[in-house]
């Protein structure tokens, strides 16, 4: 048992760290503990059911390990998973435990990024087949179109570490032509993955200059803030140490080769069992 409340940060492998990093810089003085289920990873192609499945099961070891507050650092999870864990699993006890994701927080800011009116929204399989972007971006920006596409290449691209590859060219172009193809008013591109920040320079190269580039990072850092100086109940009983430890439930080795690369600095994972 953990005796510090650390926030939780979940993915189902190494994109949640890109969220965590801006998470950090923004807010250092929290404990944090970072699990990527990186033994049933990617999420992406997976079905409702077993995204939530594992998801819940996930979340469940947050709590058991004193975390009053998880965040769900992957679009896959808070597109198939987050709203039965809070309409239903959490309701269903008393205690105070909250769980967030990433889609809301993006969709509350990302219209303003827009001039045209027109918005690109890329992420994997799952999260595209919910339309949880075209259905909370309309909520905030009526006026919005949102176009979007799943890029089903560019996880495992990324989780095998062919990101910087030559190889990895032919399907950042590939899925940006398509997505240009269905919209060609887009001047705003949302990487509604949390992997995709990696191919970032590569997604540059072959984006026409005029579209701006969204990743997540700091938009849900800045979101989790606001909600800690709402949530002052939730505030207060998180652990104040300025610690950070990494789980993974896969080869811990790999965990922090893949794992630097993604968060910028030096990891030292620990495994769990589920
Ligand atoms: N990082 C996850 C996301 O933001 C996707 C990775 C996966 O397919 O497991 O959707």
């Amino acid at each position: 048992m953990y005796s510090k409340h650390p926030i939780g940060i979940f993915d189902s492998g190494y994109g949640g760290l890109t969220v965590f990093k801006s998470i950090v810089k923004l807010l250092p003085q929290y404990d944090y503990i970072y699990l990527g289920d990186n033994a049933r990873a990617p999420y992406g192609n997976h079905s409702f059911e077993t995204v939530y499945q594992y998801t819940s099961e996930c979340v469940n070891w947050f709590f058991k390990m004193g975390c009053p507050l998880v965040i769900l650092a992957c679009n896959t999870a808070s597109a198939k998973a987050l709203r039965t864990i809070q309409q239903i699993d959490l309701k269903s006890t008393d205690s105070l435990k909250r769980v967030l994701g990433v889609i809301r927080p993006t969709a509350e800011v990302i219209g303003n990024y827009t001039t045209s009116k027109h918005i690109g929204v890329l992420g994997t399989k799952g999260t595209i087949i919910s339309e949880s972007y075209i259905i909370e971006i309309k909520k905030f920006f009526p006026n919005v179109v949102v176009t979007q596409l799943s890029c089903p290449m560019w996880v495992p691209i990324i989780e095998n570490g062919e990101h910087l590859s030559d190889g990895a060219d032919f399907f950042v172009d590939k899925y940006l032509k398509e997505l240009l193809k269905k919209d060609n008013q887009i001047d705003t591109l949302l990487l509604g993955c949390t992997h995709y920040p990696l191919l970032i320079d590569k997604i540059k190269k072959y984006l026409p200059s005029t579209i701006s580039v969204v990743t997540q990072g700091d938009i849900v850092a800045s979101s989790l803030s606001n909600y800690l100086q709402r949530h002052s109940e939730i505030e207060k009983i998180i652990s104040k140490n300025n610690t950070k430890r990494f789980f993974t439930t896969d080869e811990t080795s790999d965990f922090d080769i893949h794992g630097e690369l993604f968060f910028g600095t030096e990891i030292k994972s620990e495994r769990i069992f589920l």
